[in-house]
């Protein structure tokens, strides 16, 4: 080892080598059962310890992989931002156990906050409230309002539980690219940046939380998500707006929520939404590009079907199942040099929402 350094040119020695990858830890609590298995109580409890000295793990949640750290620890917590490479004006959410724990975080609490914790937690919904002097202003990127979400996902909570402390977590992917939706995805993404993955399969949602502001009257969706309109207008009992459409090619973004500017969640692949799809992949295939397709049943003809230069997959009808596969399938064709990812244009309708956001920013290149 010695003889070999002594190769090494003066300049890099001392230089940090590329950490090891990190352990990935399966963890699971199988239906009808009144706790997890030991194994995972164990896979815990070391995450937690982790959590608590101010490391970085890996979380699943119903909706994406997140990458979470103590949110009351400002050291912890720029990790997160540094090994995201995530702009410092973009703040956390930060994850609770329960709607107690969301209350000790806030400054005060409002009405719409408190109807939606009560119908809607656990589940994919985020509320934008007032910060509380307990969280670190890095967590909300100095800002004076804090979005908290509890997570439908049993082991993230007994999680959290167990840390004792509210986790931040955006999700585990570096900024701008597309979000994790299995722990493999977080080890091909940040792999060298976090101190333990927890694996318990594929999230079943699949996009990101509905992001809802309740510190204006009536309270405002920042971003379309797994939880619709109408949903959170039953359960805040009145009207719920949106914050605005993505802006047009060419505006500035709408800087309400700092993490929604127009190119977001992009595969590395360059995207494009298609009105006529079988038309634009002959075109590419014909010109002797190399094309994923991400398509409705009834659109890829038998002409198309079989070329080589194609990989087509189908996706599912309906919004929630589309959205449950929409990463790993970006995930998927990242991994296989192709010169251009078609997709279907979703259709119109509010259920689409969320999807037809998630796909308007990864073809904003
Ligand atoms: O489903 C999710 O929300 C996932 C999982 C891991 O929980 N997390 C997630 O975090 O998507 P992230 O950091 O990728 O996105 C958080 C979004 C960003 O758009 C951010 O700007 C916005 O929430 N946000 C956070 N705090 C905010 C605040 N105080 N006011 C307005 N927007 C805020
Ligand atoms: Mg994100």
């Amino acid at each position: 080892m010695t003889a070999y350094l002594a190769w090494v040119p003066a300049a890099l020695q001392g230089v940090a080598m590329p950490r090891a990858l990190p352990e990935t830890l399966r963890i699971s609590w199988p239906a009808g059962a009144s706790a997890p298995p030991a194994e995972t109580d164990a896979a815990l409890d070391r995450a937690a310890g982790l959590l608590r000295e101010g490391g970085l793990v890996a979380i699943p949640t119903e909706t994406v992989y997140g990458l979470a750290a103590n949110a009351l620890d400002e050291e912890a917590v720029d990790g997160i931002f540094r090994a995201k490479r995530r702009p410092a004006g973009n703040p956390l959410i930060v994850h609770v156990a329960d709607a107690a724990m969301a209350r000790s975080l806030a400054g005060s609490w409002p009405e719409a906050a408190e109807r939606i914790a009560a119908r809607l937690w656990p589940g994919p919904v985020t509320v934008v409230v007032p910060k509380g002097p307990r969280v670190p202003g890095i967590v909300t990127a100095g800002g004076e309002t804090v979005a908290l979400r509890c997570p439908d996902h049993p082991l993230a909570r007994r999680l959290i539980e167990r840390a004792g402390v509210p986790l931040a977590a955006p999700s585990a992917n570096r900024s701008e690219q597309v979000s994790p939706t299995t722990a493999h995805h977080v080890l091909e993404g940040l792999g060298d940046k976090v101190d333990l993955i927890l694996d318990a399969g594929p999230c079943g949602r699949g996009i990101e939380s509905t992001v809802i502001d309740c510190t204006v009257t009536p309270p405002r969706i920042l971003r379309p998500g797994p939880l619709a309109r109408e949903e959170l207008e039953a359960a805040v009992g009145g009207p719920v707006a949106w914050s605005g459409d993505p802006p047009p090619a060419g505006d500035p973004p709408v800087a309400r929520s700092p993490g929604t500017g127009r190119r977001h969640y992009a595969p590395r692949t360059s995207l494009e939404l298609s009105a006529d799809s079988t038309a634009r992949v002959a075109e590419l295939l014909a010109d002797g590009k190399r094309v994923g397709w991400l398509a409705f049943a009834d659109s890829v003809g038998a002409d198309l079907a079989g070329h080589r230069e194609l990989v087509a997959v189908p996706m599912p009808a309906d919004p929630a199942g589309y959205a449950r596969l929409l990463y790993a399938t970006l995930h998927a064709l990242d991994q296989r040099q192709l010169d251009r990812i078609i997709v279907d244009m979703p259709p119109a309708e509010e259920p689409w929402r969320a999807v037809r956001d998630r796909l308007t920013r990864a073809a904003a290149g």
